[in-house]
């Protein structure tokens, strides 16, 4: 997910002064001063925001080594998480005890980031300036849509639906793939005509005012192709039971691992 928002963030017109702390990437510029370690951070940097999209398993070791590394510069900052599930409160703990006493707030981004078309949910406690509010929104901006959130709670739904989201479309894209594939399309005419169809039908989505209910309904001709297939895809127990039961599974587990 870190590496989805760092394309969007150098592709975009007017990307923020970076130094990013990747194990894998090469090539320091005038924007961007990659480091392998903490350690590496140049010393005139003084962070505004730091941008945690580590697996929230290692979360600790990272703000600890960042604090290590910073000192008294990170006392101005404020962390902004990706991190699914990890609370404020406990990220703030993690901090206090490298030795900073900050205000984390949390986003939900997702990986069309990486492209400019992400959207993300952005959760910022009492404790934020302002600044740093208006700062991590633009940061997020710069790499799609951003849906502010009350509390902080409403982040696993926004994992859930957005966060997650994407993978649901992409097998959508992959089984319409294998469908055309079955009825004797080439693999390339397949594939073209499922991803074709992704996009241009997010496109609608985006660009015309109607529900998705009216276009789909728009689509549909009574007993003709589109309504054959929906007799089967909306059947109670088919998509009407399992997407919203997927939903949940999914905002169970973000509310899991918040702990
Ligand atoms: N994937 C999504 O669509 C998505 C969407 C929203 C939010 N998120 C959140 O984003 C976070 C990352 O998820 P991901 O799917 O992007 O995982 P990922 O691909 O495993 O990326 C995690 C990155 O953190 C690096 N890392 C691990 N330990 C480190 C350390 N001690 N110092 C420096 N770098 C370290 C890893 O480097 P190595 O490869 O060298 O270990 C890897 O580059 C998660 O908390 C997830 O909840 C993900």
């Amino acid at each position: 997910m870190g590496g989805a928002l760092l394309d969007g963030w150098l592709a975009s017109p007017t990307p923020p002064r970076l130094v990013v702390l990747d194990r894998h990437r090469t090539g320091s510029d005038d924007t961007i001063t990659i480091v392998r370690t903490a350690a590496e951070i140049p010393a005139d940097f003084q962070p505004d925001i730091i941008v945690l999209a580590v697996k929230p398993a290692v979360a600790e070791i990272v703000i600890d080594a960042i604090g290590k590394a910073l000192g008294s510069r990170m006392n101005s900052a404020a962390i902004l998480s990706v991190m699914a599930g990890r609370t404020c409160d406990a990220l703030s703990e993690a901090a206090r005890r490298a030795g900073a006493d900050i205000p984390v707030l949390r986003a939900m981004p997702n990986t069309p980031s990486a492209v400019g078309a992400g959207i993300s949910g952005l959760y910022a406690p009492k404790a934020t300036t302002p600044e740093q509010k208006s700062i991590c929104h633009d940061l997020l901006f710069a790499v799609g849509d951003v849906v502010p959130v009350e509390n902080e709670d409403d982040l696993s739904v926004v994992t859930a639906i957005s966060g997650s989201g994407p993978a649901y479309v992409f097998l959508l894209a992959e089984l319409l793939e294998k469908a055309g594939q079955a009825h004797g399309l080439s693999p390339q005419i397949a594939r073209r005509l499922a991803r074709g169809t992704v996009y241009g039908a997010g496109r609608m989505l985006d660009d015309l005012p109607d529900s998705a209910e009216d276009l789909r309904k728009a689509v549909t001709s009574p007993n003709g192709t589109t309504a054959a297939a929906l007799a089967i895809l909306m059947k109670p127990d088919a998509w009407p039971e399992t997407v919203p039961k997927a939903i949940d599974a999914a905002a169970k587990r973000a509310d899991e691992l918040a702990g």
